[in-house]
């Protein structure tokens, strides 16, 4: 596979323009029951009988409306449903974003390849975010344009049109934001970057080819790097590592990526990534249907990946690792057995009970591996467990950990930027389900509480100085079917905001301060 480091998939360009521009396609965001508020459709009105048509239409501005007409014959205007405005709810700017996905893609099925984009005002990253996302298709291997076309049987002629990319949007707003537009393009090129990744199977993307990537994206942002081969895995003790990758033909890699400033850094934090680049399970081999799409097991690394790839760009004064082990989990002659007894990197014995439960055995010593580092956080991305998709449903990452403050921070943090996550609680009950006859701890529990007992597991080897927040991702990480701005199905490169997002807060004290003032709280009562 050629190295690649940025997304195949090209962003359009954005111009911010105060002034309305004279294009083929205009793009209106309208909340819901403000029609007559929109100083634009007002305008439109003075030569265009919109209202009437907008009430024929059934468009009221709710989450979802569409609704787009030629009110000249080269001006094709589309208004799409905001939902109520209430700023205080971070789901409203979810509905931004969703608005924003849905008024573009539309309008890309019908050819258009430049847009401008009105009545977004205020929530203009929200707008960007649903664009560039929502716009995201992975063409590596199939023009899903030239699929698209096909079913909705169209003639030869407009096929052409319709494998029309949006090339360029006209942000209309009065607003200096230039900064921002700039780096809401970097944190998405970044994610759907993440998303590539994600999406490219199994003989692609191994342990080798991930960490080649890696490289590639620390030699040309100017990143720290160092790649462990098996010979210095081993070294190191990571029992966990060495287990999980046996059975494979292609030997694990260990990747460390670190970001330091000039300046002596304001904090020290990690980021680990789940890095199984194939789950086939190993012996206790997954069944048939279960197996398909376990090339989304490295999500978590490709998230780390894509958001130290940011952090190199945005240069804050703190110091961030990016780490992850990769393996590919196979059933081979040489792959570790049920029954097995390892020893991770800080000595403790694990019992492996089940193979298939490999992605703790690899987070372990990588979280062994990042204490040691001196840094006072640690955060794991990780597609854990089928049982988080069982307590939360598909599309929400379950949070847990040893530091309740950090990770309802991060919980609410993640909301805020549209990737939607919830606290699960550690359950000191739990704690005899990992009871071991033979070791210090086994690798699985009975099934209950699955994605707890999973996170409590890992909770065993991260010392107690070190705030650490686990967030189980297996359900986010991965869509099968369109859902909000994800029109594409595949990787979803879920978490690579909020970790960018989390290195900025931590960076301006944020976190801190909210710590401080829950202490004062506390103190006085
Ligand atoms: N990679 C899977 C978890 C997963 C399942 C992610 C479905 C995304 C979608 C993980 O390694 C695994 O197999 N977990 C087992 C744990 C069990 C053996 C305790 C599971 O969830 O079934
Ligand atoms: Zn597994
Ligand atoms: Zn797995």
């Amino acid at each position: 596979m050629k190295v690649v480091t940025e997304s195949l998939f090209q962003l359009p360009e954005v111009e911010v323009s105060e002034k309305k521009m004279k294009v083929p396609a205009t793009l209106i965001g309208v909340f819901q029951d403000e029609i007559k508020d929109s100083p634009y459709i007002k305008e439109i009105s003075r030569k265009f009988p919109i209202y009437d048509r907008l009430e024929k239409a059934g468009f009221k501005g709710k989450e979802g409306d569409f609704f787009d007409i030629d009110i000249s014959p080269d001006e094709r205007i589309a208004f799409v449903g905001l939902g109520k405005k209430d700023e205080k709810n971070p789901i409203k700017k979810e509905n931004i974003r969703r608005a924003s996905a849905l008024g573009l893609v539309n309008l890309r099925s019908k050819g258009f390849d430049t847009v401008q984009i009105l009545g977004f005002e205020n929530y203009e990253r929200e707008a960007l975010e649903g664009a560039f996302l929502g716009l995201y298709e992975f063409r590596k291997y199939k023009d899903t344009r030239e699929q698209k076309s096909k079913e909705k049987g169209s003639n030869d002629e407009t096929e052409s049109e319709k494998k029309k990319d949006i090339k360029k949007i006209y942000l209309i707003t009065d607003r200096k934001i230039n900064n921002l537009v700039s780096y809401v393009r970097i944190l998405c090129e970044a994610q759907n970057f993440a998303r590539d990744i994600v999406n490219e199977p199994g003989n692609v993307i191994n342990p080798l080819t991930l960490s080649e990537i890696a490289s590639a994206i620390a030699e040309k942002y100017g990143l720290g790097c160092e790649i462990f081969d098996i010979e210095e895995i081993k070294k190191m003790g990571m029992g966990g590592v060495v287990a999980v990758g046996q059975g494979s033909a292609i030997p694990p890699k260990f990747v460390h990526l670190w970001w330091k400033p000039d300046k002596k850094p304001k904090d020290k934090v990690a980021f680990i990534g789940k890095a199984i680049t194939f789950d086939s399970g190993g012996l206790s081999l997954k069944p048939q249907q279960s197996m398909v799409t376990m090339k989304l097991d490295k999500s978590g690394a490709c998230s780390v990946l894509a958001a130290m790839k940011v952090i190199a760009q945005i240069k804050p004064d703190i110091e961030v690792h990016g780490i992850f082990a990769a393996c590919e989990n196979m059933p081979s002659g040489t792959a570790q057995r049920p029954d097995d007894i390892i020893k991770a990197m800080d000595g403790k014995t694990i019992e492996v009970v089940n193979t298939d439960a490999e992605g703790r055995l690899t987070l372990v010593d990588a979280i062994i591996f990042a204490s040691r580092l001196g840094v006072s956080k640690i955060v794991d991305l990780a597609t854990l467990t089928g049982a988080c998709m069982v307590a939360l449903g598909e599309y929400t990452a379950g949070v847990m950990g040893n530091s309740e403050d950090f990770a309802w921070f991060i919980t609410n943090l993640g909301r805020e930027l549209g990737e939607k996550m919830w606290i699960l609680p550690f359950d000191k009950d739990l704690d005899e389900k990992l009871k071991s006859d033979f070791a210090f701890i086994k690798n699985v529990g009975d099934g209950y509480g699955g994605a707890i007992t999973a996170g409590m597991f890992m909770a065993k080897f991260v010392p107690e100085n070190i705030e650490w927040v686990h967030i189980d991702i297996a359900g986010p990480a991965f869509v099968t079917k369109k859902i909000g701005y994800f029109y594409a199905k595949g990787g979803t490169g879920f978490g690579v905001r909020t970790l960018v997002e989390l290195t900025r807060k931590i960076e301006e004290g944020e976190y801190q301060k909210q710590k401080n003032n829950k202490k004062q709280k506390s103190n006085k009562n």
